[in-house]
């Protein structure tokens, strides 16, 4: 059974899997892998030899109902020290690199980005506090250029994780975490929370977009545009209704409202999914989203505002010019 379960697991890993902590895209990641390797294998023959062990007593020693009473020992010094100082030895072996890991991973990278990510039920705030660019679950990174990230959890606590990224750091109301991330190679990179925060904590994902340098100065430029405001039609319906319904008191549009509660929508249709990056952004999936939030997404804070088809359509065309 043993075999089987490894067996599987071994299975789990090779496939191409989307949040591979087994293949490193960025330096942090690669440290830690660096780091699983040689544990894996230290555990693993103390795995074997201890459970080896423990078979062959069990087999070769076991009752025969045969004989009298064997001569009861007690107390042997030499195996005694022996099974101390050798366990205490494995555990120095692995001390030593886990702990130059872990500084390693949290001295402060120099040129770094400053980003404050705040978790909230359910999705992810990323301020990048020197850029003046708030954006919500799909974080930009320039290649090569490391992200200081300053986790803040607005309400339950989260866990933050791009597994082929870095490693996973807990986000503590009431607390500041800190955390530096690179990507190295040009990509996307999917994360998670990892902690369990509640009714849509599976629905709680985020992307890390790895991008060249001139990539991601242009997404930065695009970024720190004001809205466009639509001049008519559809899309002036839907910002009216966008101000009458409500949306406005959760979600920030630059030059339209104010809200926080919900994710700045400035740049949404800039982005390739929504709501905790759970669904991909299209028309099709606002229009199912905005029809009933909490029913797509179970306890979702956006409530269900009884739309219209007419109004869904309307929003829809304003949050669409919304680049
Ligand atoms: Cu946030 Cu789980």
């Amino acid at each position: 059974m043993t075999l089987g379960l490894l067996g599987l697991v071994a299975a789990a890993c090779a496939a191409d899997a989307p949040m591979d902590t087994f293949k490193p895209a960025g330096p942090n990641a690669r440290t830690i892998d660096n780091l699983i390797t040689p544990v894996f294998w230290v555990a693993g023959v103390v795995f074997v030899a201890v459970e080896g062990m423990a078979l062959i007593f069990v087999i070769r020693y076991r009752d025969r109902g045969e004989g009298p009473e064997p001569v009861q020992i007690h107390g042997n010094s030499r195996l005694e020290v022996g099974w101390t100082l050798i366990p205490a030895a494995i555990l120095v072996t692995i001390a030593i690199p886990t702990i130059a890991t872990i500084f390693n991973l949290a001295s402060k990278p120099a040129n770094a980005i400053n980003v404050t990510v705040t978790a909230r039920q359910w999705w992810w705030e990323y301020n990048y506090t020197d850029l003046g660019v708030v954006t919500a679950n799909e974080l930009h990174m320039p290649v090569g250029q490391p992200l200081e990230i300053t986790l803040i959890g607005a309400d339950v606590i989260h866990s933050f994780w791009v597994p082929s990224l870095a490693g996973k750091t807990d986000v503590v109301p009431g607390r500041e975490n800190h955390m530096n991330m690179t990507g190295d190679k040009v990509g996307t990179y999917l994360g998670q929370c990892t902690e369990f925060c509640g009714l849509s904590h599976a629905n709680m994902r985020l992307k890390a977009m790895v991008q060249t340098p001139a990539d991601f100065q242009a997404w930065v430029d695009d970024q720190r545009q004001a809205a466009a405001t639509p001049a008519g039609g559809e899309a002036a319906d839907g910002l009216a209704l966008f101000n009458a319904k409500g949306c406005a008191g959760c979600h920030t549009i630059q030059g339209v409202s104010k809200g926080t509660s919900g994710p700045n929508l400035t740049h949404l249709a800039s982005r390739t999914s929504f709501a905790g990056s759970m669904f991909e952004l299209n028309d099709e999936n606002l229009a199912i989203w905005l029809a009933n939030p909490p029913k797509v997404k179970p306890g979702s804070k956006m409530p269900d505002l009884n739309l219209s088809g007419d109004e869904i359509t309307k929003l829809i065309a304003y949050l669409d010019t919304l680049e």
